[in-house]
């Protein structure tokens, strides 16, 4: 059941160019893989859609790419701050799999490291655009990973139950599988439409009816 609570800092830590906030966990269920949470950015009206990344037994973790005003206001807070947040929502990811591989494109790693441990470490490819960005591996331990011009599609194992995030490109490019996909999105739960997108020919709102989706081969 999604709660909305006010939860403390408890530091942010830098991991490559991305951000990997910790929030004090407070009792909120962290939800399964995939699902996200709405976090409130300090200064702006609208909060931020984030994936958990890890949650540890009292904490929350979420990875940030600081590309814009919400999210760089996410990864300049000091421990000791709080931010109200709204979770778990969505749908996350299907975990009754018999032969799981993670694939994550830059920030569409944030989900993984947490759906690795409730898959207990399956096979995983992760693509980055740099070498500064790979250094977000380290949240990975043991995953391939790949630098551009190298795609995860390039070095893709076949006979997989293929479970993905990342960028729409990655995601279209990928065979079938669970694919976590992404929209701006406004409330989270359904009630504004701003996260409707076209796949397969329908209309789907992201944050209820995904955002985890399967594609099929
Ligand atoms: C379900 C879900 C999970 C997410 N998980 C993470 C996560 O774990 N870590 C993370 O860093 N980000 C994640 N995001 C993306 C994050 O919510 C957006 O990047 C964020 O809202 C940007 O806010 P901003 O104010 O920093 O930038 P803005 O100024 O709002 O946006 C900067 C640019 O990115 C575009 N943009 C904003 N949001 C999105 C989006 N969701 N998809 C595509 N383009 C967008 C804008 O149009 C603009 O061009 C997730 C998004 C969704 C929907
Ligand atoms: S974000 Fe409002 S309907 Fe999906």
């Amino acid at each position: 059941m999604p709660r909305r609570e006010r939860l403390n800092v408890v530091g942010v830590e830098p991991v490559g160019p991305y951000a990997l906030l910790r929030l004090v966990r407070n009792g909120i269920d962290p939800g399964a893989p995939g699902q996200f949470f709405m976090l409130e950015a300090p200064g702006r009206v609208l909060p931020r859609a984030l994936s958990l990344c890890l949650a540890p037994p009292s904490e929350l973790h979420f990875l940030i790419d600081p590309i814009g005003p919400g999210t760089q206001a996410l990864a300049e807070l000091e421990r000791g701050e709080a931010i109200h947040v709204y979770g778990p929502l969505g749908n996350g990811f299907d975990l009754t799999v018999e032969r799981p591989l993670l694939v994550g494109g830059g920030i569409g790693m944030a989900p993984l490291p947490y759906l690795a441990e409730a898959l207990r470490f399956p096979p995983t490819i992760l693509g980055f655009r740099s070498e500064l960005h790979a250094e977000a591996a380290v949240l990975m331990p043991g995953a391939e990973v790949v630098i551009d011009p190298v795609l995860v599609t390039d070095v893709l194992p076949e006979g997989f139950d293929i479970l993905a995030c990342g960028p729409e490109p990655m995601l279209r490019a990928l065979p079938s599988g669970q694919l976590a996909w992404e929209a701006p999105m406004a409330c989270g739960y359904g009630a504004c439409y701003g996260c409707a997108v076209e796949i397969d020919g329908e209309l789907k709102r992201l944050c209820v009816e995904g955002p985890v989706l399967s594609a099929a081969a």
